[in-house]
């Protein structure tokens, strides 16, 4: 159970629950934190981490269960109240003042005052200044909020927290939109301030984080406490198979395809300074995975295959025919469908209709016959549409309205109308919740048994070893491991992924 029962926590929850209305959030959140430790807090999309964080912030209060920060009951019922606690929670994505300064953001609200009564603000850059160095960053304290990156607002909120001495800082998911290197100086803070004497809590998805980063792990499922274990004494394996809560098999029914010709073929893809010497093969009816850590090159590769960014040596070939690089109409004309990380951005035209979206690609075509009118792009998108389930009424209905699961199946429900060979999909199922995640793997598994030859890359383990018949796993740049279904398993992914990790030591 859970360890240390002795030690005092500065957290303690136990068997809280949240409901929206008919919307069971959290159905029994435990989570005890200590002092002077890193306590990370994994679980699929909807297990309800944010959920509980946001009780612990007093965005929302509990329905039942107790809650404790330093032994005392609370009952926060709004985020002032929590601060004055001393609880920081920093968000993914940070919600500054744009036209504010940096210092302005650290102490909104409570400035230094010198005498008269006049703000001080020279004495409020120097302790900005004092609080950057201490967190060893290089912030200009007077330029403002706007157009930093999002890594800098959250070490900006992260200053916030200090110079407000919280003892207990949440970080929800703070790496999701972080490169590699902002992740190295985030988890450099993050142990200083662990050091320190406070209490950390981090939630992510990735292993190799929890592993890297935290001193005690607790594995949430369907908005339950599940077990709390201290990472040394635990692995990739047992995470997954507590997260998920049955065998990867069970969860992914992978459908056994016959593997036909080698669709995509890629030699020697090399960007310098960005990945080196890659090579790889998917097979029609093949399913392979690209897995690595946070800044690994997995996405640039993939970009680089499609078109989007260019190379500068090597090849890339769809069923035998030369793809030419940095020309994303040649991949598609060669048959290939690219879906990128971010759907809301690239993939999906959000303010269009799913008759729109569906009949975006094809669209050219359907002109060729004529004039284009809404009913010959809604026979177009029909059949596409119906094919893969899109959940709407009408397939007028706004895309930016629909599910998550929903805008993926759409956006590839628009590529399919272009008859392609090869899928590289990055993400699939990034910000989907558990039960459309689980159609959006279906769908990906029947159009392999199609003959679809698919890339797929993940953060998300789970996935790349229930989905994939093989795994490719980069790091920095480089492919440093092929393994197939049956040698992937977590552990070896892992040891591939952080393979400079190993070396180093
Ligand atoms: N404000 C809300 N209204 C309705 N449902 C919500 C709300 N917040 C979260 N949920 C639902 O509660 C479940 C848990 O969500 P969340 O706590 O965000 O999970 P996690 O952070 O682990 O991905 C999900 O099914 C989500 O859709
Ligand atoms: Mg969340």
């Amino acid at each position: 159970m859970v360890p240390n029962p002795t030690a005092e926590p500065v957290l303690e929850l136990r068997d809280v629950s949240k409901s929206f209305g008919p919307v069971v959030a959290l159905r029994s959140g435990s989570l005890r934190v200590e002092a002077g430790s890193i306590h990370a807090l994994i679980g699929e999309n909807g297990a309800g981490k944010s959920t509980l964080v946001k009780v612990v912030a007093g965005v929302h209060r509990r329905d039942s269960g107790t809650f404790e920060l330093g032994g005392e009951p609370v009952d926060f019922s709004s985020t002032a109240e929590s601060k004055k606690s001393g609880v920081a929670v920093i968000y993914q994505e940070p919600t500054l003042f744009p036209d504010l300064s940096v210092t302005e953001n650290i102490f909104m609200g409570r400035q230094i005052l010198a005498r008269g009564r006049r703000i001080d603000r020279q004495a409020m850059y120097a302790e900005a200044e004092r609080l950057f160095d201490r967190l060893g960053v290089r912030i200009d304290p007077r330029r403002p909020a706007e157009g930093l990156s999002i890594a800098d607002q959250q070490i900006i909120e992260i200053a916030k927290a200090i110079s407000l001495d919280a003892r207990l800082l949440v970080m929800d998911e703070p790496t999701a939109a972080l490169s590699g290197v902002e992740v190295d100086r985030l988890f450099a803070v993050a142990r200083s301030l662990r050091d320190e004497g406070r209490a950390l809590v981090f939630i992510s998805h990735r292993f190799d984080e929890v592993f890297d980063l935290a001193d005690t792990v607790t594995v949430m499922r369907d908005g339950s406490y599940i077990e709390t274990k201290k990472v040394a004494d635990t692995t990739p394996s047992e995470l997954v198979s507590l997260m998920v809560g049955r065998d990867v098999d069970e969860l992914f029914p992978k459908v056994a395809a016959e593997l036909g010709e080698p669709v995509l073929q890629v030699r020697g893809l090399n960007r310098a300074g960005v990945f080196h010497d890659i090579d790889l093969q998917v097979r029609a009816g093949e399913i392979v995975g690209l897995a690595g850590l946070v800044g690994a090159g997995r996405s640039e590769v993939a970009r680089a295959v499609f078109g989007v960014d260019s190379y500068d040596s090597g090849s890339v070939t769809v069923s035998g025919k030369q793809v030419k690089a940095n020309d994303p109409r040649s991949a598609i004309r060669a048959g290939m469908a690219f879906i990128p990380e971010d759907r809301r951005k690239q993939g999906l035209v959000i303010d269009s209709s799913v008759t729109r979206n569906v009949a975006g690609v094809i669209r050219r075509n359907i002109a060729k016959a004529g004039l284009l009118t809404t009913s010959m792009e809604n026979r177009a998108a029909g059949p596409w549409a119906g094919r893969l389930e899109v959940k709407t009424n009408a397939l007028d209905m706004n895309a930016a309205t629909m599910s998550g699961g929903n805008q993926q199946k759409v956006v590839i429900a628009k590529w399919l109308a272009t008859d392609p060979k090869l899928l590289i999909i990055d993400e699939p199922t990034r910000g989907i919740d558990v039960g459309t995640k689980a159609e959006v793997h279906r769908l990906l598994s029947e159009l392999a048994g199609q003959g679809l030859a698919i890339l797929m890359i993940s953060s998300e383990l789970p996935e790349v070893l229930g989905m994939a018949d093989r795994v490719v796993v980069l790091c920095e740049g480089r492919v440093t491991a092929e393994l197939d279904r049956a040698d992937a398993t977590p552990e070896a992914v892992m040891h591939a992924a952080t393979h400079h990790l190993e070396d180093a030591r």
